[in-house]
């Protein structure tokens, strides 16, 4: 028997951020290609890009921790306190528990599927009136969809869509000050301020009358205060924009395949296969953070203690080892897991709400209330970023009626 010892992790000093905001999946398959981690000076940290690497990371936390320094301490003074995004078990799993029944498909489509339709009525409304040659996907549907829906899943009873778009860029943009802007902690600070206000009626309102929301559910989880304000705007800053990127990637990625678009719009029964297959290619989660609590060999690769690592799904899920031809956007590939969605302890709470929200009604309303949806090649549509990775500015066309 041969066994292969651990060698240290290559360098990639030619990594270039600012090309990898354009599009990062160049560099992803140049990383993949030097080792199932590399460290990257220009980031600061190691990068791992297979998928073997990044669902070994998830699977063994004692190792590999969620209570990573840096981002972990900008997260903590945004939030007003440590999420359970940054905690690893046995304490992120007592603030995850109460919250896991409210985010089960059956309550969701009970719960929440009404108010979904209702919603995604309004804006179609507001897009159609927009008209066919000056509708913009991101702007006129999919931002304020995406914000409203969250208002209604957090149960947060007064706040509008556009609080919503506030504060929830309020607190990403805290959460990445880690040069101490000023400026973005005082916008952070006013967002902390106006959710705490709106917190400090809700929290005894849902004691006395608790619901199917996600604010109910901590309220009444057991959870000190601080841990029900801290996870309340946890949600606010990371269950908007994926879910606003994921209506528009669906529709990028149909209108550049039109015959999978046809294909799906004779057999709706396809539109779950759809949702994962654009999760999966064009992941809005693009990278996350752990750090090494010890000295560890990751899949034959040596890490120090102390060291930071980038989970980079958005690279894992298009690991040729996985998945076949993985730059193809093909609805018809065989159904296996992706990364999209994080993985072990940390997967998303909210995938059942994203799947079902934007699956099951967002995206399939839009193409049965406007035929020929697609966008439009006349206009310039913009993409940004690889950690959170998404269209800026989609703007669509359709045959007017
Ligand atoms: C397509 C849309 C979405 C994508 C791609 C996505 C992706 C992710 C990923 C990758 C993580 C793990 C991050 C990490 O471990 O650092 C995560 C965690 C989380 N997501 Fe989502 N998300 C989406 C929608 C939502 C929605 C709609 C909600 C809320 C209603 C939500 C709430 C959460 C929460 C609370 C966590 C923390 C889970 C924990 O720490 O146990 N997400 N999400």
């Amino acid at each position: 028997m041969t066994t292969t010892s651990p060698s240290p992790a290559a360098t990639a000093d030619w990594v270039d951020p600012a090309a990898m905001l354009r599009d990062p999946h160049e560099t992803y398959d140049r990383l993949r290609e030097l080792g199932p981690v590399v460290w990257v000076p220009a980031l600061n940290r190691y990068l791992a890009t297979t998928f073997e690497a990044c669902r070994a990371i998830e699977a063994d936390q004692e190792t590999y921790s969620a209570s990573v320094t840096g981002s972990g301490a900008t997260m903590a003074r945004a939030l007003g306190a440590q999420p359970m995004l940054r905690k690893d078990d046995p304490e992120h799993a007592t603030e995850r528990a109460p919250v896991n029944p409210a985010m089960r498909p059956k309550r969701i489509r009970e719960a929440w599927v009404p108010l979904f339709r209702c919603n995604a009525e309004t804006y179609l409304d507001a897009l159609i009136e927009r008209g066919p040659g000056d509708a913009d996907l991101n702007r006129d549907y999919a931002a304020p969809l995406a914000a409203h829906n969250l208002v209604d899943m957090l149960g947060l009873r007064g706040a509008s869509p556009e609080d919503m778009r506030r504060w929830s860029h309020a607190f990403i943009a805290g959460i990445g000050n880690l040069h101490d802007d000023p400026e973005i902690w005082a916008r952070c600070d006013a967002a902390q301020h106006e959710v705490d206000g709106l917190l400090d009626e809700l929290v005894p309102y849902y004691r006395r009358n608790p619901d199917g929301s996600m604010t109910s559910a901590w309220s009444n989880g057991g959870l000190s205060d601080a841990a029900v304000r801290a996870n309340v705007k946890l949600t606010i800053s990371g269950g908007m924009n994926e879910p606003q990127h994921m209506i528009t990637n669906i529709v990028w990625a149909l209108s550049r395949h039109p015959e999978q678009c046809e294909r799906v719009l004779a057999d709706p029964s396809t539109w779950s296969a759809v949702f994962d297959e654009a999760v999966r290619w064009l992941s809005p989660i693009g990278m996350y953070p752990r750090e090494t609590t010890r000295a560890a060999v990751l899949q034959g690769v040596e890490l120090p203690a102390g060291a930071t690592l980038g989970v980079v799904v958005g690279a894992a899920n298009r690991d040729p080892a996985v998945f076949e031809r993985p730059h193809d956007f093909d609805i018809a590939r065989p159904k296996q897991p992706h990364l999209g969605f994080g993985s072990g302890v940390h997967l998303c709470a909210g995938h059942w709400a994203a799947r079902i929200s934007i699956g099951e009604v967002a995206v399939p309303l839009l193409y049965d209330r406007l035929p020929g949806l697609c966008t439009d090649p006349n206009r310039e549509e913009q993409w940004y970023g690889w950690v959170f990775r998404g269209l800026t500015t989609l703007p669509v066309t359709w045959a007017a009626s």
